[in-house]
């Protein structure tokens, strides 16, 4: 794991957008074409921002996939995560090759299969996650699910979840949040060549601190980034404040 610790929240989407857009120029380079995860939420904001701006990427020969969204919810709903893409980033780049946005208002296993079939044929080069409070890695709440084979699943959000996103004002109380979502799994996550990650904000730090410094267990489902072999770790002073052996981080670290 390549941890990345900046200075602030803007500081960390600015590297991490930066080291997105180096990956995918990559990818298209060596394979003519890139096929990218992106993920919401509040920690993708400054990444986002930053991989909009960069310059140099085909984006007409970039493949799209998302990495979860609300069963139920409208597309016209502020927390509805395709709104969130469409707005912050699909509005934002050029037309991209090929765009596939999970649909939570259809019917929810016929959309897990379809969209598994999709990825199953396209080997993902980058994938942009976060972590939540709950140390969910997209909506795989613990105990998470490290073993399903499926690309996508239907998940249940737990308490912790529901009320994450009433906190960040997606939602007005968490009665209205919905109770489940369609989640890419674990292993797919897993699958992808490449992975950023980017976690802001204090309110992270315990998920932080338990995803690297425990041992690899669904109870903590984004500690399995541990065992990935290129994963990019992206956090900034807040989220990394728990960390007890930063020194371990590598070079980049040793002044935070
Ligand atoms: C969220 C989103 C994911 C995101 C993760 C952490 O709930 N559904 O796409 O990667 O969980 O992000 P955040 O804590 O910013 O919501």
């Amino acid at each position: 794991m390549n941890v990345i610790i900046g200075q602030n929240a803007k500081e960390l989407g600015i590297e991490a957008g930066k080291k997105s857009a180096v990956l995918i120029r990559q990818a298209i380079r060596e394979n003519g074409s890139a096929n990218i995860i992106l993920a919401t939420g509040s920690s993708q904001f400054e990444t986002l921002k930053q991989l909009i701006l960069e310059e140099g990427i085909e984006w007409n020969k970039v493949t799209m996939f998302h990495l979860d969204e609300y069963i139920g919810l409208p597309v016209s709903h502020k927390a509805s995560f395709r709104r969130y893409l469409k707005e912050r980033f699909l509005d934002q780049v050029p037309e991209l090759k090929s765009v596939n946005l999970i649909n939570g208002e259809t019917d929810a296993r016929e959309e897990c299969k379809r969209l598994g079939d999709l990825i199953y044929k396209s080997p993902v080069d980058v994938a942009l996650v976060g972590i939540g409070e709950n140390g969910h890695l997209a909506f795989n709440d613990p105990p998470a699910d490290f073993e399903t084979g499926e690309a996508y699943i239907i998940a249940s959000l737990d308490n912790e979840c529901r009320q994450q996103q009433v906190n960040e004002d997606w939602f007005g109380f968490v009665e209205e949040v919905p109770k489940q979502a369609i989640s890419m799994s674990v292993k797919q996550i897993m699958k992808s060549k490449h992975i950023v990650c980017s976690v802001p904000d204090i309110r992270k730090a315990k998920a932080v601190k338990d995803s690297l410094e425990e041992n690899v267990s669904n109870l903590h489902p984004a500690s399995i980034l541990q065992n990935h072999p290129d994963c990019y770790l992206f956090l900034e002073k807040s989220s990394a404040s728990l960390l007890t052996k930063k020194e371990d981080y590598g070079e980049k670290n040793k002044n935070n």
